[in-house]
């Protein structure tokens, strides 16, 4: 499932500016050294509720118009946000339910952002209110190009307790059951008593005794905030709808948690926005500050692992934008710290996300604020306003960008997708016989694809994800879908019976919709296709050395947990288990179905494993006949009406060789190249193949 109904028609470069921060007597010159750096979009207003409705029903527009005006008169384009990320004080002091609560009920004060929840009666109508009042009065000026609803739907938290969401979550189970016996039977309430005699004996899965959830109840949960995300931004959506221009696009900027993202984009956005952040701050996604680990430590690639977010977003839209990237160090005053991006890091960071997608950057932000929770969250300029490296980088990315144009639009090839789906990922979140498989996995793929220049896609599977999805990637690998639906498991034979090779793992297809384990032998609605069936699994004994398995006298590890398997049909084994007690028993099995195969691994996904998979599966040395690259540099490689492009990045602040077989055009200098080239630390090479 993937939609896009906006496309930008050239590459194009933004910036996040914020007029409301700073004395009106900046904007003009401000606007000037945009447009001079080669920035064509601002996106505004996002957090400025009280400006153009400083109270309950007074609405006061000469602000945005002036800025607005300027704009126009300058040719700088603008993302319009909602406000609605930051309900003004006057809003929450009168109307307090419309508050989110923590875990035990107790509401957020006023302050920081995202304080709100989605389902209060009241604060729908007062966000209908705002957005109908500034659609309605900016819809039509010119400068506008498109509107971004809200800001990061689900981040700071995802989590939702007040009583508005006790009260809707009763009308959603309400609509989604129809009637408590099938309500209680989903959730297997006769487990430790808890059956529901009246729907107002309904809550949410908050503050439990030693966090000992009904996890069915909590899968219902994580559907329902999803739910509420999804429907706050479609109200959204439709009044905008409603008063924008033709051809102006709505986006929001996403893929935060609890929100089935895909499913969002579908029904609200014309384009899907991210923002990205590849060094975001010490301490919280880096185990470690980049300078101490940098590339080779054998962990976790630092900053190029942000391509694997970005490779889900385009999963869900071919052509995203980026709302924010990162142009500083990262900080807030009382929770982060991070590290300036070194010279040349910001274009690489900004080139990572145009090889990856996205056909629109914007920075965050033009100048870091002199005050507030984020004055340490850096812009491209510093509190001094004076022009600097940042800015300098900021204007090559610009001018590097006219120079790829023929690449705006192209497609990424990639032959091998990782498949998700909202159920399993919520799952994995709840069960942690699942999630401590599911989440390193996915990011050993990720990784392994990237070091063995396997270029990989993401697959969203939903209800309505047709069989021509699937088609397009040779190899599928789903790593550990546990929850499985018969039309799931239909969909997954018929992809393999046209040709394609599907890799499952361990933890496959052992439980159904409603999360409830079923009485078949695993992989349960799968064995048909898979050829094989669990014997028995279990976590690896962490007393006794890690499982071994023997794979054509290589040895490998099956780390974390391990399925035994047996052959069943026209299988064949094509690994075994050689320790521990199973020892001798199927680690891995092939089984040939239609003109396809799948392949049943019963474990986890280590590199090892993947790097020895990707080989049998011919997937590796794509590129051998045209290049050597050495591991550290990404290759993307992207086409478009015939012509095929490789972008080369290198994360490291070493210079790193690169070898042609044959001359190419380079496009960044535009130049013939052949034999050895020596890419710049940080460097960039967009390739003519
Ligand atoms: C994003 C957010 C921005 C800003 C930035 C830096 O998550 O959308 O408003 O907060 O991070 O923290």
């Amino acid at each position: 499932m993937k939609k896009q109904n906006y496309q930008w028609p050239e590459y194009t470069v933004g910036v996040c500016y914020y007029p409301e921060h700073w004395d009106e007597s900046l904007w003009a010159s401000d606007l000037d050294r945009m447009l001079a750096a080669g920035i064509r979009v601002v996106r505004i207003a996002e957090f400025a509720w009280n400006l153009t409705e400083p109270e309950e029903g007074v609405f006061c527009f000469d602000f945005f118009d002036r800025f607005l005006n300027l704009c126009a008169k300058k040719g700088m384009k603008v993302i319009f946000g909602t406000p609605t990320a930051t309900p003004p004080a006057w809003l929450t002091k009168k109307y307090p339910e419309v508050l989110n609560a923590d875990q035990n009920g107790l509401p957020y004060e006023h302050g920081a952002r995202r304080h709100y929840n989605y389902n209060a009666p009241i604060y729908r109508e007062k966000v209908k209110t705002i957005v109908t009042a500034l659609a309605e009065h900016y819809g039509r000026h010119p400068a506008i190009c498109g509107w971004q609803i809200d800001n990061e739907m689900n981040c700071e938290t995802c989590e939702f307790y007040s009583e508005a969401d006790q009260a809707a979550f009763r009308v959603f189970l309400r609509e989604s059951y129809g009637s408590l016996d099938a309500l209680n039977a989903a959730w297997g309430t006769r487990f430790w008593n808890q059956t529901y005699t009246d729907w107002a004996q309904i809550r949410l899965p908050g503050h439990v005794l030693n966090e000992g959830w009904n996890p069915h109840q909590r899968l219902d949960y994580l559907r329902f905030v999803s739910e509420s995300a999804r429907s706050f931004c479609q109200l959204q959506a439709n009044i905008l709808r409603r008063y924008k221009k033709p051809g102006d696009f709505i986006t929001t900027n996403a893929l935060f948690g609890h929100i089935d993202n895909p499913k969002m984009n579908e029904e609200s956005l014309d384009i899907f926005g991210y923002d990205t952040y590849p060094n975001f701050a010490f301490g919280l996604n880096r185990s470690e500050p980049l300078e101490k680990t940098g590339y080779g430590s054998g962990g976790d690639l630092n900053d190029r692992l942000s391509g694997k977010q970005l490779s889900e977003v385009r999963g869900i839209c071919p052509h995203f934008s980026i709302l924010e990237q990162q142009s500083g160090a990262g900080g807030w005053v009382s929770r982060m710290e991070g590290p300036h991006p070194r010279p040349g890091q910001i274009r690489l960071w900004a080139m990572q996300s145009v090889a990856h997608g996205a056909d629109f950057v914007s920075f965050f932000r033009w100048r870091s604020c002199t005050f507030g929770t984020e004055m340490y969250w850096h812009g491209i300029l510093d509190y001094d306003n004076r022009d600097n490296r940042r800015l300098r980088e900021v204007t090559e990315f610009a001018s590097d960008l006219k120079k790829i144009a023929p690449l705006c639009g192209s497609a990424y090839v990639a032959p091998l997708a990782i498949v998700k789906d909202y159920d399993n990922a919520c799952d994995a979140e709840i069960d942690v016989w699942h999630g401590r498989l599911s989440f390193p996995d996915e990011s050993a793929i990720y990784q392994q694809a990237q070091l063995s220049h396997v270029p990989c896609d993401y697959l969203h599977l939903a209800d309505d994800s047709e069989l021509e999805d699937l088609c397009r990637y040779p190899v599928l690998i789903y790593a550990h879908p546990a929850i499985m639906t018969e039309a799931r498991a239909a969909l997954l034979k018929a992809y393999v019976e046209q040709g394609g090779t599907l890799i499952l793992g361990c933890r496959t297809g052992y439980k159904q919709e409603n999360g409830q384990a079923v009485m078949l032998p695993p992989p349960g609605m799968l064995r048909e296709l898979t050829g094989s069936t669990v014997r028995e699994s279990g976590f690896q004994h962490p007393a006794e050395p890690t499982v071994t398995v023997d794979w054509n006298g290589e040895r490998f590890e099956a780390s974390v947990f391990q399925d035994q398997l047996e052959a069943e049909g026209g299988a064949t084994v094509l690994a075994r288990y050689d320790s521990s007690w199973f020892a001798g028993m199927p680690a891995l099995i092939e089984h040939p179905l239609g003109s396809g195969r799948c392949l049943h691994w019963g474990s986890t996904f280590s590199r090892p494993v993947l790097s020895r998979l990707f080989t049998y599966l011919g997937l590796t040395g794509r590129f051998n006949d045209l290049l050597d690259v050495p591991e550290t540099v990404e290759i993307a490689e992207r086409q478009k009406d015939g012509l095929r492009f490789l972008m080369l990045l290198n994360y490291l602040p070493e210079a790193q060789t690169v070898v042609l077989h044959r001359q190419m055009h380079e496009l960044l200098e535009d130049k013939l190249v052949s034999d050895k080239l020596t890419m710049p630390p940080f460097g960039v090479l967009v390739l003519e193949v």
